[in-house]
């Protein structure tokens, strides 16, 4: 109901009518990527991870089931299992059959609703499972809940951390070894680099189910914030970036055109672009470079059989 005033709807807008206006300022025009996932967003985004174009989710959750045994036994008994950015949990699953005796399960998602859904599901699935989720931005400091033991193991699947600029992976890791405490492990799913042939179709779909999800930004400002972008005026675009080793995925404006949100208005020049994501690609040296200074080692590699993806196991320095 639009006329209630709820304190928490309220800052949350604000927030986001902040970040629209702070992004479409900058001279290259970007909007953050986090406000992909409301529902109509999560569903697109299950939709693209079924296209036969889209070979990460596959590819990784292949690697997981085929060497669930061997990271089982690289994590060892009573692990404490803390995910980044938990979605779903359909990869999570695959862990806590693999692992032995697990001492608990605490996901971490900015998503509320999602989150909980998730955590009741997987409540009566494992019902001596200690399940403990945090509704959380992933990149702040947060506190693990102090009534479960076990060997904390981070797990970030799904090449998230590909989203992130270097900066943001060098806080965030650090963060988690403070989170995670010593003796601690983590599993996390990169994509690596490949041929832009089967690159750029993973962003552009042949079904256009990228697009829309791209789009749905653009829509969630006209339904949230009463802004009046045109839909038609503007278009999907994933873009290989070679140097950055990264697809990017812009909007682009197909014609001089302003927009208002909230009061301010925005122009945009003929096939000017908002850059939405950056999806990067590794190769493992630039990886382990990357990590270098975090208080995190490399210590397994798991791939699929065509070099597509890697499942890595780091562990705590000390
Ligand atoms: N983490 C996913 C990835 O980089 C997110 C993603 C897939 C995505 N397709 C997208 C983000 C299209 C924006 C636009 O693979």
């Amino acid at each position: 109901m639009d006329d209630v005033f709820d304190p928490q709807t309220a800052s949350q807008q604000d927030r986001f009518l902040k970040d629209v206006l702070d992004g479409l300022a900058k001279p290259k025009k970007t909007l953050p990527c986090q406000y992909f996932y409301d529902e109509a967003g999560s569903n697109l985004f299950e939709q693209i991870t079924e296209l036969p174009e889209y070979y990460p989710m596959r590819t990784e959750i292949g690697i997981l089931n085929t060497q669930a045994e061997a990271i089982a036994s690289a994590l060892g008994p009573r692990a404490l299992l803390v995910e980044y950015g938990a979605g779903a949990s359909t990869k999570t699953r695959i862990l806590l059959d693999a692992l032995q005796d697990p001492a608990g399960y605490v996901p971490i998602d900015v998503s509320e609703d999602f989150l909980l859904q998730t955590a009741d599901t997987l409540k009566t699935e494992y019902p001596d499972l200690a399940v403990h989720p945090i509704a959380a931005d992933f990149m702040v400091e947060l506190g693990l809940p102090v009534d479960i033991d076990g060997t904390p193991v981070g797990f970030f699947p799904g090449s998230t951390i590909g989203n992130l600029s270097d900066d943001e992976i060098d806080q965030f890791l650090r963060a988690a070894r403070r989170l995670l405490r010593s003796g601690s492990k983590f599993v996390i799913g990169v994509d690596l680099r490949k041929s832009p042939d089967i690159l750029v179709p993973a962003y552009d779909d042949a079904q256009g189910v990228t697009a829309a999800f791209n789009m749905n930004l653009l829509e969630r400002i006209n339904r949230e914030l009463g802004a009046n972008f045109d839909l038609e005026a503007f278009e999907h675009q994933a873009i290989w970036n070679d140097e950055a080793s990264r697809i990017e995925m812009h909007l682009r404006s197909l014609k001089p055109q302003s927009v208002k949100i909230g009061g301010t208005e925005i122009k945009f020049d003929a096939d000017e672009t908002i850059h939405t994501e950056n999806s990067r690609k590794f190769d493992l040296e630039k990886f382990v470079a990357l990590i270098g200074a975090t208080g995190w080692t490399l210590r397994k590699d798991w791939r699929d059989d065509r070099d597509f993806f890697s499942v890595l196991l780091l562990e705590a320095d000390d």
